[in-house]
């Protein structure tokens, strides 16, 4: 089976990042870009990012986890510890978080190190999820093989059994990662393939270098 893409063409010509409107400080930036896809009803899940780690397999791997907060700090997301994901990025702390957001014709692309959040904010966030989305966390042991959907199923089922009508606590193997971002590039796509590409990057000290990458 086969199929040519090559027709596939799209030209970009939403909107421009120039030099201008680049605020000293990348979270800004972001902060901006943010709440405009937020916003906007051709986004959907604008907090939805890819988040990209170096295996203990030596291999790359990204998949999709949702931002749930960022502060002049870094990013937040929460996941198992123990999971893939999990392992890799406590053996290897450098990630990249990813956004694309088609409708806008926007990417933003963070590279940083990730830390494990503070427990009492892993706790505060855990106490904030409804009921199943708790237990989920307990029932699921991330990124490991299962026999079956029935063996899921019954794990939830004797989980609601255990703590009915009881406090559901934190998993200590589930809780956040902060990512301490050193290096946002924004794109923005342009007609013609000549995008815009702004990157910031962390000095020494403490401010950022802003510069034009060629697309
Ligand atoms: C829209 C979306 C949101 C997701 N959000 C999360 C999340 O916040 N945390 C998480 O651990 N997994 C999330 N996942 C599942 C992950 O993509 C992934 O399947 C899971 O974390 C296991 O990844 P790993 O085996 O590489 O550790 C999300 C998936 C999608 C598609």
């Amino acid at each position: 089976m086969s199929k040519d893409l090559s027709n596939y063409r799209k030209s970009y010509e939403k909107q421009e990042l120039l030099e201008t409107s680049c605020p000293e400080n990348p979270i800004e930036l972001f902060q901006s870009w943010f709440l405009t896809a937020d916003e906007d009803e051709r986004v959907d899940e604008s907090n939805a990012m890819t988040v990209s780690s170096i295996g203990l397999d030596g291999y790359p791997k990204s998949r999709v986890v949702l931002l749930k907060k960022y502060t002049w700090e870094g990013f937040i997301f929460y996941t198992n510890y123990e999971s893939e994901k999990g392992k890799a990025i406590l053996a290897n702390n450098k990630i990249c978080l990813s956004f694309f957001w088609s409708g806008l014709e926007q990417q933003i692309i963070i590279k940083g190190e990730a830390e494990k959040l503070a427990e009492n904010l892993s706790d505060g966030y855990f106490e904030s999820r409804p009921d199943g989305s708790k237990l989920g966390a307990w029932a699921s042991k991330q990124s490991s093989v299962v026999a079956s959907r029935e063996v899921l199923d019954k794990e939830l089922a004797s989980l609601q059994e255990k703590y009915h009508q009881k406090e559901i606590p934190r998993p200590p193997h589930w809780g956040g990662f902060l990512v301490r971002p050193f290096s946002i590039e924004f794109w923005q796509g342009r007609p013609n393939r000549m995008h815009d590409r702004i990157r910031y990057t962390l000095q020494k000290d403490f401010s950022w270098k802003i510069e034009r990458l060629a697309p």
